[in-house]
C-alpha cells in the first residue's frame, strides 16, 4: 500500500514539529466535523500509518485545482503538511523527474497497487483523444492504466467531476468527466470507488479532509451523495449558512451590485445567485485561510460545484 516509513517518521525527518502535526490533526477533525475527542485518534492513526501513494493526473484543465491545493499559508500550512503525509509519486507540475523517469515513478506506484489516483481536468474523446496527450499517449490511456489496482479515485474540480468548462456547449473536444467515462461510457474499467470533489476550483480543505479521512478510516472511501460528493462537505446548500440568509428570509433583495441594499448585505438572488441550488462548503469552510466566500464578498454563487454550471440557462446573472 505504501512506503515503508510511517507518516510520523517521515514528518520528523522533514523537520515538522509535533505541535504542527497536532495542529494539523485538530484542523482535520474540525474540517470533517468530528468531535474534539477524535483528535488523539487521528494523531495516533496518522503517526503509525504508512504514507499512501498518490498519482495525480492532469487532463484538460487550467491547473487551478493544483493551485488550490498548493496554496500554503504562513500561519496555516495545512496543505503543505498534507503533501508530506502522502507520497506524491507523479504530478505533471510538481515532480522533479521528467520524461521516462517520470513515467517510471508512475509505473512503480501502480505496480504495488493500493494507490490513490487523483485526476483534474476533463477527458476528450474527439479525434481518438488527441486533444489531451502525455508522452505520446492519450490521457484516457494513461488513466486506464493508472487506475488498475487503485484503492481510491478522486476527481478534483468541476472538469474532472462533470466535464466543466471544456465540456460546456458546444463541447468542441467531446470532453467528459471521470464518472461519465466509468459509469455511462464504460471507457474506464475499475473497481476502485470514485469520489468527486467538484468546484471551480474546489476548496483545498476538502481534498485535504478526504485524503486524511481515507488514511484514518483504513483506506475506505467517505460517505457520498448521489453525485459521488463527500457528504461531510457537500451535504448542505451554500445558501443554508450564507451571511445574507436573514435578508433572504425578510425578502430584502439587492437590485444591483452597488446599491445600498447590496452594501447592507441584502440577498443577491435577483442578481443571479445560485446558492439555493448549490451544494458546497464555501459558507462554512470559507476561502483564503477561512477569510470569506463569494456572497460575503458581494458576488452571487455561480453554482461551480454542480454539473453543467457553465451552461445554466440564462447565465450567471439571471435570477433563478
Ligand atoms: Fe442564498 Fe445567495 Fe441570497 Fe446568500 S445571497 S441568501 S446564497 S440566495
Ligand atoms: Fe463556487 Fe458558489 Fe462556492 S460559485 S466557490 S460553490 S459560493
Amino acid at each position: 500500500m505504501s512506503e515503508k516509513d510511517t507518516i510520523l517518521e517521515h514528518l520528523q525527518r522533514q523537520g515538522v514539529s509535533r505541535r504542527s502535526f497536532l495542529k494539523f490533526c485538530t484542523l482535520a477533525a474540525s474540517s470533517m466535523a468530528l468531535p474534539l475527542s477524535s483528535i488523539s485518534v487521528i494523531a495516533d492513526v496518522l503517526a503509525t500509518s504508512a504514507r499512501p501513494k498518490v498519482i495525480w493526473l492532469s487532463a484538460q484543465e487550467c491547473t487551478g485545482c493544483s493551485e488550490t491545493l498548493l496554496r500554503a499559508y504562513d500561519q496555516y500550512p495545512v496543505e503543505k503538511l498534507l503533501l508530506e503525509m502522502i507520497s506524491l509519486d507523479y504530478h505533471n507540475t510538481l515532480m522533479a523527474p521528467s520524461g521516462l523517469a517520470a513515467e517510471k515513478s508512475r509505473l512503480d506506484s501502480i505496480a504495488g497497487g493500493g494507490h490513490v489516483v487523483v485526476i483534474d481536468g476533463s477527458v476528450p474523446l474527439k479525434e481518438n483523444g488527441a486533444w489531451s496527450v502525455v508522452g505520446g499517449r492519450t490521457i484516457l490511456d494513461v488513466i486506464e492504466e493508472s487506475v488498475v489496482g487503485a484503492a481510491l479515485i478522486i476527481a478534483v474540480g468541476n472538469c474532472a467531476a462533470y466535464g466543466g468548462l471544456p465540456g460546456a456547449f458546444p463541447n468542441p473536444t467531446d470532453a467528459h468527466g471521470i464518472d461519465d467515462l466509468i459509469t455511462n461510457l464504460k471507457k474506464i474499467t475499475t473497481t476502485a470507488p470514485l469520489v468527486n470533489i467538484p468546484g471551480c476550483p474546489p476548496i483545498p480543505e476538502v481534498l485535504t479532509g478526504v485524503i486524511v479521512n481515507f488514511i484514518i478510516s483504513n483506506y475506505q472511501a467517505p460517505a457520498v451523495d448521489g453525485l459521488k460528493r463527500p457528504l461531510a462537505y457537500y451535504g448542505s446548500l451554500v445558501h443554508d449558512n450564507c451571511s445574507r440568509l436573514a435578508h433572504y428570509k425578510l425578502g430584502n433583495f439587492a437590485k444591483s451590485f452597488d446599491d445600498a441594499g447590496a452594501r447592507q448585505g441584502f440577498c443577491l438572488l435577483e442578481l443571479g445567485c445560485k446558492g439555493t441550488v448549490t451544494h458546497n462548503a464555501c459558507t462554512t469552510k470559507k476561502w483564503n485561510n477561512n477569510t470569506s466566500f463569494p456572497m460575503l464578498s458581494g458576488h452571487g454563487c455561480l453554482g461551480c460545484s454542480e454539473p453543467n454550471f457553465w451552461d445554466r440557462k440564462g447565465g450567471f446573472y439571471k435570477s433563478l
